[in-house]
């Protein structure tokens, strides 16, 4: 009688086996389907987004292009009214291209499509150069800009370009968060995993609410001003592929320090 019973607990164990087995891959086979989808999406979007931004950089680089002619009293002298109209269409559109650029690279970064050139780099020279690029901004805004590097950084592998890109997307954020006169000081530092960058500024600093939201697409603390809340995102993006770390310390009214890190060598 218990060989009878012990031979349908089997069974029914087979058949309950059996079940949760063809379940299984049923629940795989449509999470498959699922995620296929999801990147057929992802990846719709990311085109409509580059076709979009393409696009739109075309007709505003022409428009920045004949407001550059203009400016240089190509066809003629301009008035001072004329002049600072002038002044608000070439802010305005260097403005909307880098909003471009950055839903570009944003798109980029969500459809996977992101992917770093690395070369041996020296990246105390690609500070110096954002540092140099910089200056005329923060002159404008009567900041100084300072950059302490060691004599001899060791080359690592990075992308210059974006490396450069996400340096400047710290500065510029430093430059803009901070009052006029004030100063932004950028310091390349050896340390045992690799290289360190420090971005820090006495500026407005950021309220626990602001740290928060920081690192999420379009979460701009100054949504009534110019920025359009990717730069960190990207900025981290770009840190991360290389390996890399993106940290900071900040306190409302005493300034923001941003810590970049990359590693020696990519593991
Ligand atoms: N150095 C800083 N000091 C104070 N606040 C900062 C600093 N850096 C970033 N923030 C805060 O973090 C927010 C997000 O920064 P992020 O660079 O991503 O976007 P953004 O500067 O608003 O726009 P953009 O896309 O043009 O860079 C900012 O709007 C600002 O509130
Ligand atoms: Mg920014």
């Amino acid at each position: 009688m218990s060989w009878w019973l012990a031979l349908a607990a089997l069974g029914g164990a087979l058949a309950g086996l059996g079940l949760a087995a063809v379940l299984w891959r049923r629940s795989t086979a449509a999470r498959r389907a699922e995620v296929a989808q999801l990147e057929q999406l992802v990846e719709r979007r990311a085109e409509q987004v580059n076709s979009l931004s393409h696009e739109l950089r075309t007709p505003l680089s022409m428009i920045k292009g004949a407001v550059d002619l203009l400016r240089e009293g190509r066809p003629g002298p301009l008035t001072p009214a004329q002049e600072r109209f002038l002044q608000v269409v070439d802010d305005q559109s260097t403005q909307v291209i880098a909003l471009c650029e950055s839903l570009l690279i944003q798109a980029k970064i969500e459809a996977g499509l992101f992917v770093p050139q690395l070369e041996r780099v020296d990246v105390s020279s690609v500070a110096r150069d954002v540092v140099t690029a910089m200056r005329p901004l923060c002159a404008q805004r009567q900041q100084r800009i300072s950059l302490d590097t060691p004599q001899v950084v060791p080359r690592i592998p990075a992308d210059p370009m974006l490396l450069a890109q996400a340096l400047t997307n710290l500065l510029s954020n430093a430059s803009r968060y901070t009052t006029t006169g004030g100063s932004v000081h950028v310091r390349v530092v050896l340390i045992d995993t690799g290289i360190a960058v420090y971005v820090t500024d006495d500026g407005a600093g950021m309220t626990r609410e602001e740290r928060h939201r920081l690192f999420h697409p379009f979460a701009t603390g100054r949504p009534l001003a110019d920025g359009t809340g990717l730069g960190l995102v990207i900025t981290k993006t770009i840190v991360e592929l290389h390996g890399g770390e993106l940290m900071v310390h900040t306190a409302s009214a005493r300034g923001t320090t941003f810590l970049l890190t990359l590693p020696r060598s990519r593991r």
